[in-house]
């Protein structure tokens, strides 16, 4: 039995059919955007952008030109890169220097990438979320037009995002957000037809085939998690990620006994303990201290006390026969047997999203690939063909 003290297997058969599972939602010609910003969303930014790419999506999107480096030295050299957060002038020239797609919001950003030498760029109407972009529409068309004038600089795209695609009940934002950037969007594209028109984040997908538009910007749901924080296997997803550890220790406590740090944990009767060397400085979170549970021999255990840098303990009932389960693989998120532990329902434990859960994983957390189970090797025979 292998005992890896915390890791994290992807599978990246899973990723290509939640790509698959997307692209099943969007009408022919639409293209689907695979968000693989922080790294992967934990799954490993290369990996999962190989995966998404073979599942069919077309276009990748990043944070940062680090990131889009990244994507470029592992290979990726013609998918299309969307960095879609904001850049200070170094790192605007590393994105053109990876030759990715880049924002533009007022007239000083065209002409910053026109400086920088040109490069594509995507005009982000702000409708609504209040962060990057600019809300002014009349503002935008400015910047469309200053695009299509700078010298370099090419016009690929215009874009906003949804700030309650993942709240049906938000008092109807999300409509007058899609409302306003249609209304703006539509003689823009009248004008110039080969704008790639983009909006929707995974929610948005789900939620309503007119944000569609022609390319849709989908993360979360990829990796197999439910944008509305829900069971993701309701929606025809599969979880990428499981996480593991091992028994690695089985002691008797006694009544009166206590686990962990501030003895939160004292044992009402006579039981065992598991201790599973898995802890916050893996990025399993402290709060789920007395609050979670975890598979072991097919079943349930209750995590008890309070979750340390690099320890975790559970209990494992008084029967003696929790002796045997020293060295038994745990699964902290995944399945074993019948039962199941989602990032959702850990999301639910600490009231944080499933997004902050698999992203929390520290570089200490191995994480290791297959494909339905065959281990695969951290190649790409597409890169292989073009080097
Ligand atoms: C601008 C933008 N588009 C798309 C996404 C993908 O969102 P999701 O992971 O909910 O699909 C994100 C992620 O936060 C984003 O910031």
């Amino acid at each position: 039995m292998t005992q890896v003290r915390a890791q994290a297997s992807v599978n990246v058969g899973a990723i290509e059919r939640n790509c698959a599972r997307l692209r099943s939602e969007l009408r022919e010609g639409v293209s689907l955007c695979a968000v693989v910003k922080a790294d992967g969303y934990g799954h490993g930014a290369t990996q999962s952008a190989r995966a998404a790419l073979a599942g069919g999506a077309s276009w990748l999107a990043v944070a940062s030109a680090q990131e889009a480096t990244q994507l470029r030295e592992a290979g990726m050299r013609e998918v299309p890169v969307l960095i879609m957060g904001a850049l200070n002038a170094d790192e605007l020239e590393q994105a053109i220097a990876v030759d990715a797609d880049v924002l533009v919001w007022h007239e000083p950003s065209v002409q910053a990438v026109a400086a920088a030498g040109g490069g594509r760029v995507h005009v982000k109407l702000d409708s609504g979320m209040g962060r990057l972009g600019t809300r002014d529409p009349d503002e935008a068309t400015r910047v469309l037009a200053a695009a299509r004038e700078a010298a370099g600089v090419e016009l690929v795209g215009v874009m906003t995002h949804f700030a309650t695609a993942d709240e049906l009940d938000d008092g109807g934002f999300f409509e007058r957000q899609l409302a306003t950037f249609a209304s703006w969007v539509e003689p823009v594209k009248a004008e110039q037809p080969d704008l790639v028109v983009h909006a929707a984040n995974s929610a948005a997908v789900l939620r309503d085939a007119r944000a569609h538009f022609d390319m849709v910007r989908c993360g979360i749901a990829i990796y197999g998690m439910d944008p509305f924080g829900e069971d993701p296997v309701a929606q025809g997803l599969e979880p990428a990620m499981e996480l593991s550890s091992y028994v690695a220790e089985v002691k008797v406590c006694r009544a009166g006994e206590s686990a962990g740090y501030g003895r939160r944990f004292v044992a009402e009767h006579d039981t065992h303990l598991g201790v599973l060397p898995i802890g916050y400085g893996d990025g399993w979170r402290r709060g789920l201290s007395n609050n979670a549970e975890v598979l072991i021999g097919g079943r349930r255990r209750e995590l008890v006390g309070t979750v340390s840098m690099d320890n975790i303990t559970v209990e494992l009932g008084a029967d003696p026969g929790a002796e045997l389960l020293r060295g038994e693989c745990a699964v902290l998120i995944g399945s074993q047997a019948n039962e199941r532990i989602t990032a959702e329902e850990l999301a639910r434990r600490v009231d944080t999203i499933n997004y902050e859960v698999s992203c929390a994983l520290t570089p200490r957390v191995p994480r290791v690939y297959h494909r339905d189970g065959a281990p695969v090797a951290d190649a790409w025979p597409a890169d292989a063909q073009r080097a």
